[in-house]
């Protein structure tokens, strides 16, 4: 699914020297090489400040509490996404409300979001939280309209999207404040965990590195009840040097999903989406964004059956995600039930991602889809 490996190989002098330069100047935690990253980074993105942490979960968290989202608020966001969107809403003690996703692009549909808006718990509703799956922004003209209509604030869990654009504006700066995660399978990883947030606030920003250091803004002095949520100096100085290749990475991603894309249409087993009856529905790309491609998904019926043919033949495949968070275990109290939300559960049935990373050659994608139409045949 992912060979780690090939981005390291050439890059792993580099890496080392970047370690090495770490254990010189004994800075282990935040110090240099955090604050030249989070300069690098911000620059990259187009944003005023950014704000290395320990994970995107907790950049999730940060980016909540830096905005005062607390007991008594209620924040929208999607069924379908990993786990911590919902946690981290329930970490601050505010209120998760779900809305349904688009069927096309598996991201949070504004217009469900409206409708719960207009609900009966929409008047304790102080923010939205989407997330630009799989690497493409969500219809963000739409949510920035609801946000002024309704004055909402807009938090971006852009833990997928680092590089993501839309209408030329960066994901990660589109919002009031954005969470990111350098998770080691994300496009910008870290070698371990690692997060960032991004804010063009400058209160937003003061407030998120007070909090990520136990609320201190004086060394020893406790403003607020923060947390130990700091990055430390060897992520910074790793992250520093894939930050140079990132672009060039992002690149090769939309190369490969075009490729896909080719082969799959020359294999005749595409039909059109968004629900597949007896083909393959390939991902679909909004015109005018850029997909940076962190996950290829196709949709499919028997998705199952051939996540394991594919397996047997010793291709990866992964599902995101096969149970959407409001009928997961953990998550029962928030009152939501099987048919709350049909198009997420849906896609939980339908969805399959396929190997996609920048070093992916082309026999490999022949392989799978080769691999897909004898399935399908
Ligand atoms: C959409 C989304 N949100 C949040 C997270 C949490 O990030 P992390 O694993 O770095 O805590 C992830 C990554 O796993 C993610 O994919």
């Amino acid at each position: 699914m992912l060979d780690l490996n090939r981005q390291y190989q050439p890059l792993h002098g580099e890496l080392l020297a970047a370690l090495e330069h770490v254990l010189e100047t004994q800075q282990f935690i935040l110090g240099e090489q955090v604050a030249t990253f989070e300069h690098a980074a911000a620059e990259q993105l187009g944003v005023k400040h950014a704000v290395g942490c320990s994970s995107g979960t907790d950049a999730l968290w940060l980016a909540l509490a830096a905005s005062e989202i607390g007991p008594g608020s209620a924040v929208i966001t999607t069924p379908f996404s990993f786990f911590a969107t919902v946690s981290a809403i329930l970490r601050v003690g505010a209120r998760p409300l779900l809305a349904d996703i688009d069927p096309v692009t598996f991201n949070l549909n504004p217009a469900s979001v409206e409708a719960a808006l207009d609900g009966p718990d929409g008047s304790t509703v102080k923010a939205v939280l989407p997330v630009h799956l799989y690497g493409q922004c969500v219809d963000w003209d739409s949510f920035a309209r609801l946000a002024r209509d309704r004055d909402l604030k807009l938090i971006e869990d852009a833990a997928q999207a680092w590089g993501a654009e839309w209408n030329a504006t960066k994901a990660g700066s589109l919002g009031d404040i954005a969470a990111f995660s350098f998770y080691p399978t994300k496009n910008l990883s870290a070698a371990g965990d690692a997060g960032m947030v991004s804010t063009n606030s400058p209160e937003l920003a003061g407030r998120t590195r007070m909090l990520r250091q136990h609320g201190m803004r004086r060394r020893y002095y406790h403003d607020e009840v923060g947390w130990n949520a700091r990055l430390d100096g060897f992520q910074g100085a790793i992250l520093q040097v894939k930050l140079k290749y990132i672009a060039a990475w992002t690149e090769a991603r939309r190369i490969a999903a075009e490729r896909y894309h080719t082969l799959f249409g020359n294999a005749g087993i595409t039909q059109k989406g968004p629900y597949p009856t007896h083909g393959i529905v390939l991902p679909q790309h909004i015109s005018g964004s850029v997909h940076v491609w962190h996950q290829y998904v196709i949709r499919t019926r028997r998705r199952d059956e051939l996540r394991d043919f594919l397996a047997a033949r010793k291709i990866g495949s992964e599902i995101y995600y096969p149970v959407p968070l409001h009928l997961q275990d953990a998550l029962k109290g928030l009152g939501y039930g099987p048919g709350s939300f049909p198009e997420a559960e849906r896609a939980a049935r339908e969805v399959l991602a396929l190997p996609i990373f920048p070093e992916l050659r082309e026999d490999e994608q022949q392989t799978v889809v080769n691999a897909i139409a004898e399935f399908l045949s």
